[in-house]
């Protein structure tokens, strides 16, 4: 970042001194006012619940232009990752600032295939859970197990450490994400397979049983692997903060990214694609498409806490470009099961017709998201509902460990510890409990 050439002023209505505050820029996008001082200086906060307008720190990973719907990993808008790249190949991206070339596409490949195993111990981890929790109950304890067996890198300030933690978690989580489905199932867990590709992989682990060979549907697997990059990083969300907070304290990596799967689980962020998808059934058992308008008017009245799940964001003031590019996927996947008559899918394009005429969503420019149409490939391909933000923490692992790299990497970050501003009882003395 750079000093911009211009300066913040703030000044005090009750006369107390003014002070200066530097404005930096960065390569695209707003500038920051950089508070630092400001509590040294003023002895006051800044003010912000839910960070509408607070950077929490500086980052080249990922870059979002809500208003223009653009979306650029290391500068790469995602509809060219999406459509010339593979996961893996996004994933070196994000991690080390580039592309690869075939030559290093091949070594990363082979470096994450050959970390796909996890240790025999874990899968008595699964046997304390009961067939039916829910996958990211497993997956936030499968995760935070994970720190228990590798000793050998869990020190984050030591970047041999970070790197192969790096690259275990990013080759374990599809193993992991599968284990818990078969344990749901009832099925054994299948081993990774090295010479399959990685979503190829984890369609194998997924589906394939000791009984018969699996094939690999290469549609799905190219839909799979897209659904992947789409979700991989997405600057400073809910997850990644917390993620970067948690690794802050100097916490080994895997506690970490089992912090950001605790919090992508909530309905509000990685949770909605299952909630949409609950969403869209709901309105199917009512009637389908005649009833969308009364569920609309459910929407937009205040008092009903009814949300159109998978629409809205806090960045994109315009369409997602992830979402469009899930709805070409959706429509690819569909079709090539002879599902293009799928009812969800109708139903979704449905209501996204309707809402987006109506003036309760244009005015507060809501778009579906990400999580629209996610829920609907995913439930094509044959993966639970439940599943779906196991599959989201998957894919968003590399964008974690990414951010939380790239800031263990700064020599400027410190723990991370915001204030508050206290509304809660001044000093007072305890009494005794006969005089309370
Ligand atoms: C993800 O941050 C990221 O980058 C997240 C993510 C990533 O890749 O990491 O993109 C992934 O989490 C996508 C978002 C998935 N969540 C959902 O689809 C759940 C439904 N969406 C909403 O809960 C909401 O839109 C949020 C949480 C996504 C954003 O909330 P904000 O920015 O705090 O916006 P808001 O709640 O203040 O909404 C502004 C207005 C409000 O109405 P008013 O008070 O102004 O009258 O829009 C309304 C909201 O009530 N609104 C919605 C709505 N989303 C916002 N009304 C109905 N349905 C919705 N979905």
């Amino acid at each position: 970042m750079k000093l911009a050439d211009n300066k913040a002023t703030l000044s005090f209505s009750n006369g107390s001194p003014s002070v200066e505050l530097p404005v930096y820029q960065g390569s695209v996008g707003p500038d920051v006012v950089d508070i630092r001082k400001l509590y040294a200086q003023t002895g006051m906060f800044t003010y912000d619940p839910g960070f509408l307008s607070t950077a929490s720190c500086q980052s080249a990973i990922t870059y979002i232009d809500g208003d223009k719907g653009e979306l650029l990993y290391r500068g790469y808008p995602i509809e060219q990752l999406a459509t010339n790249c593979d996961f893996l190949e996004t994933c070196h991206l994000l991690l080390y600032g580039n592309l690869p070339n075939a030559a290093g596409k091949a070594e990363f490949t082979k470096r994450v295939s050959n970390h796909t195993m996890v240790n025999e111990q874990m899968q008595f981890f699964l046997r304390g859970f009961r067939r039916d929790a829910h996958p990211m109950a497993i997956m936030t304890g499968l995760v935070g197990a994970l720190s228990a067996f590798y000793h050998d890198s869990t020190d984050i300030n030591n970047p041999e450490h970070r790197e192969i933690a790096a690259i275990r978690l990013i080759a374990k989580m599809p193993t992991l994400v599968a284990m818990a489905y078969k344990y749901s199932v009832g099925q054994p867990f299948m081993y990774p397979k090295n010479n399959l590709s990685y979503a190829g992989n984890f369609m194998h682990m997924m589906f394939a049983t000791p009984c018969e060979e699996y094939v690999v549907n290469p549609v799905i697997e190219r839909a799979l692997d897209r659904i992947f990059t789409l979700h991989a990083d997405h600057e400073q969300n809910a997850s990644t903060s917390t993620v970067r907070l948690c690794g802050s304290s100097g916490t080994n990596p895997f506690a970490a990214i089992a912090a950001g799967v605790a919090c992508l689980w909530g309905p509000s962020h990685g949770g909605a694609n299952e909630a949409c998808l609950n969403m869209l059934e709901d309105i199917q058992k009512m009637g389908g498409i005649s009833k969308v308008g009364e569920f609309m008017e459910k929407v937009k009245d205040k008092n009903s806490g009814v949300k159109l799940m998978g629409f809205g964001h806090r960045v994109y003031k315009n369409y997602d470009p992830r979402a469009k590019l899930m709805q070409e996927t959706c429509k690819e996947v569909l079709t090539a099961l002879g599902l293009e008559n799928d009812p969800l899918f109708k139903l979704a394009m449905a209501l996204e017709k309707i809402a987006l005429e109506d003036d309760y969503f244009v005015q507060r420019k809501l778009y579906p998201n990400v999580d629209f149409y996610s829920g609907i490939v995913q439930r094509a391909i044959g993966i639970p509902v439940s599943l779906f933000t196991a599959i989201f923490a998957l894919a968003r692992t590399v964008g974690w460990i990414a951010q939380l790299n790239e800031m263990i990497g700064d020599p400027e970050y410190k723990i991370g510890r915001p204030r508050q501003l206290f509304t809660g009882s001044e000093r007072r003395d305890v009494l005794p409990i006969a005089k309370r």
